[in-house]
């Protein structure tokens, strides 16, 4: 057993299952962060959300490898997806969409009406998740995120209700 599977903790032929995303995880997470982004969040980042109290979940497999996670920042009556990631070799797989699932139940528990995101233009696999996933879009950040070169790329802000608004239910 590697350490990492060490420190997610293996459980050899259990199903995926979702955690709390810790400190003791992100070498696992960091991999993964990388991998997926030019411009990855640092260990720093990670570090101040949980510090912060931030919303925090981990997908990991059976044998204790890390799948994906999320980490989302709450607010009054929203909740703000700050990252969501899934390592590439279990993309297309439905992780994704599971993280989120369980992103919607938690948002209840700090009484939001709504996730709202930024995604950038460009990533059209993200943006046609979160459109099947029953977000719509917003508005548009004009040069919010870094790009290559030392240019920028606009986001895209998308919103997404977690249940009817009062009266309408
Ligand atoms: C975006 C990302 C989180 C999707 O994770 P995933 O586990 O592969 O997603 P899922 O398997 O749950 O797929 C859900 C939906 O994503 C979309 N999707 C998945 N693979 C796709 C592909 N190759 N091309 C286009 N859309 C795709 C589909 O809409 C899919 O719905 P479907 O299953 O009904 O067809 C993952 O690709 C990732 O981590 N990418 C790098 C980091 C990133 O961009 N994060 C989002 C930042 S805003």
């Amino acid at each position: 057993m590697s350490a990492v599977q060490s420190d997610l903790g293996a459980r050899s032929g259990a199903a995926p299952s979702i955690r709390v995303l810790t400190v003791g995880m992100l070498d696992a997470v960091l991999a993964i962060e990388v991998q997926a982004y030019a411009f990855p969040w640092t260990r720093g980042n990670f570090i101040d959300s949980i510090a912060a109290g931030y919303l925090t979940r981990a997908l990991v497999a059976g044998d204790g490898e890390l799948i994906g996670y999320f980490v989302a920042m709450p607010g009054f009556e929203e909740m703000h997806l700050l990252n969501v990631t899934v390592a590439a070799r279990h993309e297309g797989q439905g992780h994704a969409r599971r993280l989120l699932a369980e992103l919607y139940a938690l948002s209840a528990g700090f009484a939001a009406t709504a996730v709202w995101l930024e995604v950038r233009a460009s990533n059209a696999r993200a943006r046609a998740l979160y459109l099947r996933e029953g977000f719509s879009e917003a508005g548009q950040r004009r040069d919010y995120y870094p790009a290559p070169q030392g240019r920028r790329e606009d986001a895209i802000l998308m919103t997404r209700l977690l249940h009817a608004p009062r009266g309408e239910a």
